[in-house]
């Protein structure tokens, strides 16, 4: 199995933050014709910070950078630039995460990000082939009221959000803070899911599984604490989005080689292969799949498993889902 075989397999990404794909460049281009000053010198001295010891060392440089959009064209261009790397690493279809709260706190309007992604999402159909759709999530370290006032927000722009879900600071802050605006969510027709046990325990994954009712969880690897838990998830067919790259770089895994994925495969989970923050950790979803192949040495045959598993675990449609599985199975002919 080559790198150029990882890269290129098709594959759909789950877990990924739009936020989180900004990378220094085009940081400096927008934060400069917004006028705004960034407290670094250079590209350079901007990517030397990216050292974490933890999830809220990195979310305190990622809000930072995130200041700087402003402009519906603004958020256009950070989701444009991911695009263009998705499509250089195999993604035929992205679900992507947006953090409103942290524009709208600034007093950006919410039709000025959603409509810069939006009209992204659009093109890279057009250009790419790319299919996408946009999970809006709340921002857990701010009061259960700010999400509900978010939710307000997003209701007239409904067709263009599939879901819901719970991102930022893990620890203190559980999922039962979010039980009603989950609830409003659900019924006005989002889906859901939720960040839980990346730094929080398995009671968190409990929690978004049953007060939360999400479809998936985001990261998942502290399930693993708790045999009870893994049959849960095994049994209801929750998939796991899972980010090798970002547990290492935010120390939840400093050593790949001990990464809990192959033991969720083994347990019969769903697990996904995802780069959630790309720009910051060193590496888009192929990387991620290079990365992890190498540390724990995966056969093609599980690599494969990886890849059709985020085409079952997205929120497409059964034919939409089977097209994407043929483009796999086609992909693997040409190339094994
Ligand atoms: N926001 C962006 N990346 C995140 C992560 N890995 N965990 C929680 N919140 C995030
Ligand atoms: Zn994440």
């Amino acid at each position: 199995m080559t790198e150029d075989f990882l890269l290129q397999l098709p594959k759909a990404e789950l877990h990924l933050h739009i936020e989180g794909t900004y990378e220094p460049e085009l940081m400096f281009k927008i934060a400069e014709r917004n006028g705004i000053s960034l407290p670094y010198a250079s590209v350079e001295d901007l990517r030397q910070a990216y050292n974490f010891k933890n999830l809220q060392e990195f979310l305190d440089i990622y809000y930072q950078g995130a200041a700087t959009l402003m402009q519906p064209q603004d958020f256009y261009d950070l989701a444009w630039a991911y695009f263009h790397k998705a499509h250089a690493q195999g993604v035929v279809h992205a679900e992507i995460f947006f953090d409103p709260q942290t524009h709208t706190d600034r007093n950006i309007p919410f039709a000025s990000i959603i409509n810069g992604f939006h009209q992204a999402c659009l093109d890279a159909q057009k250009v790419f082939g790319i299919s996408s759709k946009l999970i809006m999530c709340f921002l857990r370290h701010l009061p259960e009221s700010s999400a509900l006032a978010t939710l307000e927000q997003a209701i007239p722009h409904r067709d263009k959000i599939v879901a819901v879900g719970l991102d930022s600071s893990e620890v203190g802050h559980p999922p039962h803070d979010f039980v009603n605006v989950f609830a409003k969510a659900r019924e006005a027709g989002f889906l859901t899911v939720a960040h839980a046990g990346e730094e929080g325990p398995a009671e968190y994954v409990w929690e978004a599984l049953d007060l939360l009712k999400v479809s998936r969880i985001d990261h998942g690897n502290h399930s693993l604490d708790d045999q009870k838990l893994i049959a849960e998830i095994a049994a209801r067919k929750i998939p796991l989005t899972v980010c090798p790259l970002s547990n290492q770089k935010l120390q939840v895994c400093p050593d790949l080689t001990k990464h809990p994925l192959r033991q969720m495969l083994e347990s019969g989970l769903i697990a996904t292969i995802n780069s959630d923050d790309p720009a910051y950790f060193g590496g888009y979803i192929g990387d991620n799949y290079i990365a992890i192949q190498k540390a724990l040495d995966l056969t093609e045959e599980e690599v494969l498993t990886l890849a059709r598993n985020s085409v079952q675990a997205s929120f497409l449609t059964a034919a939409e889902k089977e097209n994407l599985l043929t483009k796999i199975t086609e992909f693997i002919l040409k190339n094994s």
